[in-house]
């Protein structure tokens, strides 16, 4: 039996200021996370497949970190694009204090000290094989021994001054190795946010332009990333995040894996956060350009998705756009 017409659920639906009333999820600056990409030179770069979105000198990286400040945004992540004279099999650049993500850590933290600096644990922009790790003989991509690596550049980007370090590389252990290597020296308050679901997925293109990976990348990188057939697996790569000392935890990317989202924060309560990645951004550049949607209208509509799908907040290279669509 129909409870029409006693309930008519359009009535709160038919003026502004009552949608307004009976919105269930909220999206505000404060739940964005804005990813940098920093380059050596001092000349702006932009990148082709990221329309929109350049690689920073230092002075230009300090005026970003204003902006976001300025509209409301809490945190920035940055990436290095290394000169490819510097990428080794090793990607021995990721440990020298002097690469350019520690001088870029540095200065938006002089400058800027009040917004929050995300870093990238990893060795894809530092390998000449475009890998997040150390490889073999094989080309596989050794868990332990990149491990050890990338405590010693967590460290390293801890001492620069980096607030939250994230670990994007999927190797095995290497939260807990990190959490213990942050005790170990000082700095119980660097944050650890862990890139616990991430996916070998196809949506990573334009990012790998921009840190200069993609001619370079040998194979894929389905032995470490997960497949996108799982979700109990990314279960199970939270539960370990969690367990090892993960502060928050990330999803990635973004709106494909909605479901992931919903059920990590249904199964633990704990901050998630997800990447609107940079084919997802292009996705919705290519639409805007199309005339096949509204940019500013699909920016804020999947934004919100996440919201209410459970994240505490998005990385997503239209954070100043939304920062600024939601001041009005
Ligand atoms: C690699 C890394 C990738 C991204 C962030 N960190 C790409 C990859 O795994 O190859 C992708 C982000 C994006 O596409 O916007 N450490």
């Amino acid at each position: 039996m129909s409870q029409y017409p006693a309930l008519r659920l359009r009535r709160t639906r038919a003026s502004e200021w009552s949608r307004r009333l009976h919105a269930e999820t909220l999206l505000t600056p404060a739940n964005l996370i804005w990813p940098l990409f920093v380059t050596e030179g001092e000349a702006e770069e932009p990148i082709a497949s990221l329309p929109g979105v350049s690689r920073w000198g230092l002075k230009d990286i300090v005026a970003r970190a204003r902006e976001a400040r300025d509209l409301g945004i809490p945190c920035l992540a940055l990436f290095p694009n290394t000169p490819r004279e510097l990428r080794t099999d090793d990607g021995r650049e990721a440990l020298n204090p002097d690469n350019r993500m520690c001088r870029a850590i540095r200065a938006i933290k002089d400058a800027v000290p009040e917004i929050g600096v995300l870093t990238d644990v990893a060795l894809d922009p530092y390998t000449a094989h475009g890998h997040d790790g150390i490889v073999d003989a094989q080309g596989y991509v050794l868990n332990d021994e990149t491990s050890a690596v990338l405590v010693d550049q967590a460290l390293l980007q801890a001492e620069a001054g980096a607030d939250i370090v994230a670990p994007s590389d999927m190797m095995d252990g290497r939260v807990g190795a990190i959490r213990g290597a942050l005790e170990a020296n000082g700095h119980v308050n660097v944050q650890i946010m862990a890139y616990a679901a991430k996916y070998a997925s196809a949506f990573y293109g334009p990012f790998r332009d921009a840190v200069g990976s993609r001619g370079l990348l040998k194979g894929d990188k389905k032995t470490y990333q997960m497949d996108p057939a799982n979700a109990e697996e990314a279960l199970r790569e939270v539960a370990l995040d969690l367990a090892e000392g993960a502060d928050s935890v990330m999803v990635k990317p973004g709106l494909p894996y909605l479901d992931i989202i919903l059920r990590v924060k249904d199964a633990f309560q704990v901050p998630v956060f997800a990447y609107q990645v940079s084919g997802e951004y292009a996705m919705i550049e290519a639409a805007a350009a199309a005339g096949a949607g509204e940019r500013d209208a699909l920016v804020l509509e999947t934004l919100m998705a996440f919201r209410r799908a459970g994240c505490s907040g998005m990385l997503t290279y239209h954070a100043p756009l939304a920062a600024r669509l939601l001041a009005g």
